[in-house]
């Protein structure tokens, strides 16, 4: 097989969905677009050689114009699409690319509602029979006043539409908890769940689905799980705490039953299932769906994939991953730490200049949120800028790797946290009863 892929979408999960695809060797051509500054050159960054058409620089398309991506796919000559944020696919984009004759890796704006909607998602957890939080879902004062009291603080409220991860305020103080229910219009409130978090990917066909390897994410801005949430401030896998038999809980007690319940809804859901878990002293309870790769785990997972990415998305938008039989994984460990700008996660400061220089070969550097400045220099242009990726045998190598590396980028106005995957390294998570 020969592929062409066009890979719409501009952040560290794209360009890193874009190194994968780029190592693949049935993978003849990936185009990222609008894309970075690191997608724009992957050729010379990964010295792919096997790739006659990688990193063409489409800096100008709008994700959000089915049209335009469409247009897109039709002149490139690509044969599949993969959509990479939420937001194109709450809104449809996918489904659009697919009436257009064009495959596409990603679910339908129905079936994207499972990150679209957080109560829709709580509705099919239901009656899927998927473990998740108790909630309620409220849009008067009446009933938010009432939930928050029904269950007690730690207070847990979230915004029912898409926030850039940045919709869930889990606070001891039931006002600042009252004030996040106000400036949204509707919320869910629900129990707060303790335990270790667990972030599964699955790729699904609409029918079947592939885990990839289990991820830990670091919500919280400061060291210490401390400050506010943020999409993410960092990234591991393998979990060397988890119990073996995980992933295969996962699988049967979420992953499966939720394929089930939207192919009975008659919203197949094809694409990436990103399930947020806590393990909690009860069992495992999913926090939150996501319909798309997770950022920044997918910067930490994708090296560790042997599998041909290409390969396996192409089969789940045809809806034939038997074909693929299980994935084949390196014997490492994988880690990613987001170097984010000063501010993040209000509104970052976009001054100053970045410098990367090269980088040892167990380290990569993945551009999140970075642009060309008119003087050629590249800069950050959002939040969360790069994210800085190692492997080793172990976490505590791959964790050397990746902080010797990192102090050597010039970003003087960045910031990262001291801590990603250090308790994991040190044996210090307790290994949960499931
Ligand atoms: P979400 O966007 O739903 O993933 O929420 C973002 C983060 O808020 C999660 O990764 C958790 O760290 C935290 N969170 C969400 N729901 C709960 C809950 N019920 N109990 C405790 N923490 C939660
Ligand atoms: N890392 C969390 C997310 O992608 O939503």
């Amino acid at each position: 097989m020969q592929l062409t892929v066009l890979v719409v979408g501009a952040g560290g999960r794209e360009h890193a969905l874009a190194a994968a695809l780029a190592r693949d060797v049935e993978v003849v051509g990936v185009h990222v677009a609008p894309g970075n500054p690191g997608t724009w050159d992957l050729s010379a960054s990964y010295g792919v050689d096997h790739a006659s058409d990688l990193g063409q620089r489409i800096s100008h398309l709008d994700p959000f114009n089915p049209d335009a991506v469409v247009d897109l796919a039709l002149d490139l000559g690509v044969n599949l699409v993969v959509i990479g944020p939420e937001a194109p696919l709450v809104a449809g984009v996918a489904d659009q690319v697919r009436e257009a004759g064009i495959l596409c890796f990603g679910p339908s704006a129905q079936a994207a509602q499972l990150e679209g909607s957080k109560n829709f998602a709580k509705q099919v957890m239901a009656s899927a029979g998927v473990p998740t939080a108790a909630s309620r879902f409220c849009e008067e004062l009446e009933d938010i006043e009432s939930a928050l009291d029904e269950f007690g603080a730690p207070y847990v409220v979230k915004d029912d539409a898409l926030a850039a991860g940045k919709g869930v305020v889990v606070t001891m103080d039931r006002d600042v908890a009252l004030a996040h229910a106000k400036s949204c219009s509707a919320v869910v409130i629900e129990e707060y769940l303790d335990g270790p978090e667990v972030s599964l990917f699955a790729i699904c066909d609409g029918v079947r689905a592939l885990p990839l390897l289990p991820a830990q994410d670091f919500k919280r801005v400061g060291d210490g799980d401390t400050g506010p949430n943020t999409g993410g401030m960092g990234a591991y896998c393998p979990l060397p705490w988890a119990p073996p038999e995980l992933t295969d809980m996962v699988m049967a007690q979420v992953i499966t039953p939720t394929l089930a319940e939207m192919e009975r809804r008659g919203a197949p859901f094809q694409g990436l299932l990103y399930a947020g878990l806590a393990l909690t002293s009860r069992g495992l309870r999913v926090v939150e769906f996501n319909v798309r790769f997770g950022d920044p785990e997918t910067e930490a997972i994708l090296p560790l994939l042997d599998t041909g990415l290409g390969r396996l998305l192409f089969a789940a938008a045809m809806g034939s991953l038997e074909g693929i039989g299980s994935l084949t994984w390196k014997d490492d460990y994988s880690l990613v730490i987001v170097y984010a700008a000063q501010g993040y996660p209000g509104t970052p400061s976009l001054d100053g200049s970045i410098t990367i220089p090269p980088s040892p070969e167990s380290v990569q550097v993945i551009h999140c949120g970075t642009a060309l400045g008119s003087d050629g220099c590249l800069k950050p242009n959002s939040g969360r800028v790069l994210g800085i990726v190692a492997q080793g045998e172990d976490l505590g190598k791959a964790r050397d790797g990746a902080y010797s590396y990192i102090t050597d980028i010039g970003f003087p106005t960045g910031f990262y946290r001291r801590d990603i995957a250090e308790k994991a390294a040190n044996g210090m998570i307790p290994i949960p009863n499931l």
